[in-house]
């Protein structure tokens, strides 16, 4: 499956990526609860893991979840619903590797030719992620997301590699 794949991190060791399943729900609730302003429910993951998202997650050598994206594939587009790194290990450069991997991996599987995402306009550490990985702004959607202080516009963000993989020819 295009999703799985191995890598090492400098003080995380030896990594795994690979499709998620219902077996790992508590897991994914209980990094949610405490890692993300918006969190998903269970019913929100349930609803992905029996779509036709993948649900990738990234695992130590214990087999413990350090960090998940849910990606929805269709018509040659690949989108980004869900990216989060487990509370304690972010801002490790856990995030940025994580992503560069699973754009290797979309792009080696020839399943997409673009990824996009939306992102809330103050979330520096992820807009800092995207753009680093390449991703450019394509468009923004005013007061989208409600916050605890109020609303928050979404950015739109988009990386197109179709030309240089010939998948536009
Ligand atoms: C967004 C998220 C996935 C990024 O993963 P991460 O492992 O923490 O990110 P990294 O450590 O790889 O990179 C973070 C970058 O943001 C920068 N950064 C972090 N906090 C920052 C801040 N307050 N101001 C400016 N830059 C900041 C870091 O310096 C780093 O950039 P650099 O590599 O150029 O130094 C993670 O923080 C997370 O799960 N957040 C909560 C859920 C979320 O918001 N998901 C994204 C939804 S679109």
């Amino acid at each position: 499956m295009w999703c799985e794949f191995n890598f090492g991190h400098n003080t995380l060791g030896e990594l795994s990526a690979k499709a998620l399943t219902s077996e790992h729900l508590a897991a994914l609730v209980a990094i949610e609860k405490r890692s993300h302003l918006t969190a998903w429910s269970e019913a929100n993951f349930k609803s992905s893991l029996e779509s036709h998202h993948v649900v990738v997650g990234l695992l130590d050598s214990t087999h413990t979840l350090l960090a998940y994206a849910v990606v929805s594939l269709v018509a040659g587009e690949a989108e980004l619903l869900l990216f989060v790194v487990d509370e304690a290990l972010q801002g490790k450069k856990l995030g940025t590797a994580f992503l560069q991997k699973i754009i290797e991996a979309l792009q080696r599987s020839k399943k997409a030719q673009a990824f996009f995402l939306e992102v809330r306009a103050g979330n520096v550490p992820a807009i800092t992620v995207y753009e680093n990985l390449g991703f450019n702004q394509a468009g923004e959607r005013p007061n989208y997301y409600a916050t605890p202080w109020g609303r928050e516009d979404a950015l739109v963000y988009a990386l197109d590699w179709g030309f240089e993989f010939g998948l536009n020819d």
